[in-house]
């Protein structure tokens, strides 16, 4: 298969209908942060556990058409022995692997940070892509404040996730683009709709910069929402303010808008992408790569105990489906119980 092929199939595979990703690829300091908060320390061994017990959830590949993966979950096995890229496939799922190091205070920018990891970026992606990896993913946040994220920080951030969308399409690995723009604070819609739609037309110069193949990639933004400390807005005002300026903004050369939950709750994740896609046909598939609202109740079902690995899979598969009714304007909040 030549890398444009190998692109198209990625693709082809990630986007199709009524599925969406999950997003299990929490750094250590993330992971144990989500295993505190239900009384479990994460060891090697637990987060093996956990992450096993979920992936192998009987019929997950109905709702859910790629997993991204942290480096340490790509090199292990699943409870019964299988390398878990290939209890992904056995599941029809496309393995993923996030490859950005991580964020930091950006130098002479107080209260921006960017995102380092593109040193060594080619080697590890041929590594990965050995272990069965198709398809990665960087993550660049913006905080909103009066004043921030300041123009260099939209710049520079924009550029390295380019510049890490270039490698990837190179080595025929499909780029998920994470630009966040960050619910912490007390903000309103209307200042999270400017500042997204800056960061997004600066992430789209910059992949045309880089020469991007928009059709082999996969945009990952937030949505627009107010501010966490502020009231939270309805499904049908978050989809038309996110409606709003992704139109403005997103080729439609780009085949699917992946969302990530970003802190809204499970239900609320579910009912906004269902607004989402109750306003018609859009040129893109708009989708979701959720990973606490995916999982959330998977980890208190779970509670560490090995015998709750029905409980645990239940609980993911039931927001799985719901995400994925969601996906064609189907779910409604009675589905819930
Ligand atoms: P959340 O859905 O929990 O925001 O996670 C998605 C993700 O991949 C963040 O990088």
């Amino acid at each position: 298969m030549t890398i444009q092929d190998e692109l198209s199939s990625t693709i082809a595979d990630l986007v199709g209908p009524d599925r969406g990703i999950l997003a299990a690829d929490e750094s250590a300091p993330t992971i144990e942060k989500r295993f505190r908060a239900i009384d479990v320390e994460s060891t090697e061994d637990s987060r093996r556990e956990y992450r096993s017990l979920i992936l192998s959830a009987p019929g997950l590949g109905e709702f859910i058409s790629g997993v991204i993966l942290f480096e340490e979950t790509l090199g292990q096995t699943s409870l019964e022995g299988q390398p878990i890229p290939e209890l992904l496939k056995s599941q029809h799922i496309v393995p993923g692997i996030k490859v950005d190091k991580g964020k930091k205070p950006m130098v002479n920018a107080p209260g921006d940070e960017i995102t380092f990891g593109l040193d060594g970026l080619h080697d590890r992606l041929e590594s990965y892509k050995a272990q069965g990896a198709r398809f990665a993913k960087w993550r660049d946040v913006f905080h909103i404040s009066d004043t921030l994220p300041s123009r260099t920080a939209v710049e520079a951030n924009a550029e390295v996730l380019a510049r890490y969308a270039a490698v990837c399409q190179s080595c025929g690995i499909v780029p998920i683009v994470e630009p966040e723009v960050l619910m912490d604070g007390h903000h309103s819609l209307a200042r999270c709709a400017e500042v997204s739609e800056e960061v997004l037309r600066e992430v789209f110069n910059a992949l045309a910069r880089h020469r991007i193949q928009l059709e082999h990639m996969i945009l990952k933004p937030s949505m627009v929402t107010p501010g966490k400390d502020n009231p939270h807005a309805a499904p049908s005002e978050v989809a038309d303010a996110t409606l709003t300026i992704f139109k403005r903004v997103v080729p439609a050369a780009v085949p699917g808008i992946f969302f990530l939950s970003g802190g809204q709750t499970p239900e609320e994740a579910t009912a906004n992408l269902n607004a989402l896609n109750s306003h018609g046909p859009q040129p893109w598939a708009l989708s979701f790569s959720y990973g606490r609202a995916l999982q959330e109740p998977a980890q208190k079902a779970w509670a560490g105990k090995l015998e709750n690995r029905e409980a645990a899979q239940e609980a993911l598969l039931k927001r799985a489906r719901l995400n994925s009714g969601a996906r064609s304007g189907k779910y409604q909040a009675a589905l819930e119980d």
